[in-house]
């Protein structure tokens, strides 16, 4: 099997500020194990944008706290690797973790009234934020704070404010400054705009874009949408029933889609209405995901599959497509024998 890590694979493994190998995250609940991510490689490049898209439930959101080690360590079970400045994160404990969140590592989530506090002023939740981790004479804090909220794109007097006192797109700037407030090298955006109106969202997007400019920011970017990945993100890594299926250059995934899924999305995205078109949520494909309660075997997108054939059973090999265009399929398009073709969209059939 291919590793995306293996030199010859990765677009840039040396440049590299995280990997995440083979990372396994299990629940164990009453109801039994949910086999929540399978064994996922990921490697976000420095100052890269790095999108990582798949249907609700598919394991993105448990990825990010799985690197960040925000779950709960009685209740999932973790395995795998997380590298980050030649240390594997899965292996230190809380209190070395605390030193690299929030300073070196820190994230955003979509909703910021559930981030911050509603009793205290946005200056102060700032300082905070910083003091967390460098012990700065009151002055020195205020202006820092000041330059933060200047750098995400709100005056200086925002400081005063309260989160209610400001819109959401606002909110989400704020969480933004706290997110950059200790330079870190990765910041992980969770839908950081998909509670925003259109123009907001474009707004914040471009914010990231030039916060990896300015600062050499490390982004990995959750989204539902296909637009963020074309206009903001470098690469893309596509997530199905908790593996990643397919990883590539933003523009040759938009183009050359290899998985199947990969393909049956973009293939569902609406044609002919403009920019706007593509700024629709994910579009729902015919049949239900795999069933996570369920120990992962073959490959995870068979039953849904329309060029799944015989050859096809056990858990695919990565494969290697080019310009470090990985897709997690025996029969990937491009490749052979002709597509299946698309899937309907649900409801179309
Ligand atoms: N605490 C938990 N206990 C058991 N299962 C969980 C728990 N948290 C998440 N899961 C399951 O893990 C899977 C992945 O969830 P996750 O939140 O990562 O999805 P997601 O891709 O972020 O979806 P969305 O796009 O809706 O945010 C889901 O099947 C979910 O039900
Ligand atoms: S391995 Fe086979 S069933 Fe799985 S996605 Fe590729 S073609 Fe479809
Ligand atoms: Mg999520």
């Amino acid at each position: 099997m291919i590793s995306p890590f293996d030199p010859e694979n990765a677009p840039d493994p040396a440049a590299a500020v995280l990997r995440a190998e083979d990372l396994h995250c299990d629940f164990l609940t009453a109801e039994g194990i949910v086999y929540a991510v399978n064994g996922i490689n990921l490697s976000i490049g420095r100052a890269e944008i790095h999108g990582l898209v798949g249907e609700s439930g598919c394991g993105k959101s448990i990825s990010a706290r799985a690197i960040m080690g925000l779950l709960d360590r009685k209740r999932s079970r973790v395995k795998g690797g997380v590298l980050f400045d030649g240390k594997n994160l899965l292996g230190l404990s809380e209190r070395e973790l605390r030193e690299i969140r929030g300073k070196r590592i820190s994230m955003v989530f979509q909703d910021p009234l559930n981030s911050l506090s509603p009793l205290e002023t946005v200056g102060k939740q700032i300082a905070e934020a910083i003091s967390n981790h460098y012990d700065l004479p009151k002055e020195e804090l205020g202006r820092r704070t000041a330059e933060l909220l200047e750098r995400v794109g709100l005056h200086p007097g925002a400081a005063k404010q309260y989160p209610f006192e400001l819109s959401g797109g606002m909110q989400q700037r704020v969480m933004i400054a706290q997110g950059i407030s200790c330079e870190p090298e990765l910041l992980i955006a969770d839908e950081p705009t998909t509670a925003l109106d259109v123009t907001i969202q474009a707004q914040v997007l471009d914010l990231l874009k030039n916060l990896r400019e300015e600062l050499s920011l490390s982004v990995l970017l959750i989204t539902h949408n296909f637009a963020v990945v074309a206009e903001t993100c470098d690469r893309v890594s596509v997530m199905y029933a908790g593996h990643i299926v397919e990883t590539a250059a933003a523009g040759e995934f938009i183009r050359n889609a290899a998985h199947p899924y990969s393909k049956a999305l973009i293939d569902c995205i609406p044609r002919g209405r403009g920019k706007g078109a593509a700024r629709e949520p994910l579009p729902v494909i015919r049949g239900f995901p795999a069933r996570q309660y369920e120990r992962p075997g073959g490959c995870p997108f068979a039953p849904r599959c329309p060029r799944a054939e015989n050859a096809c059973g056990g858990l695919p090999p990565l494969r290697d497509m080019g310009g470090g265009h990985l897709v997690l399929c025996r029969r990937p398009i491009g490749s052979g024998p002709p597509s299946g073709g698309a899937l309907p969209a649900r409801g179309e059939a």
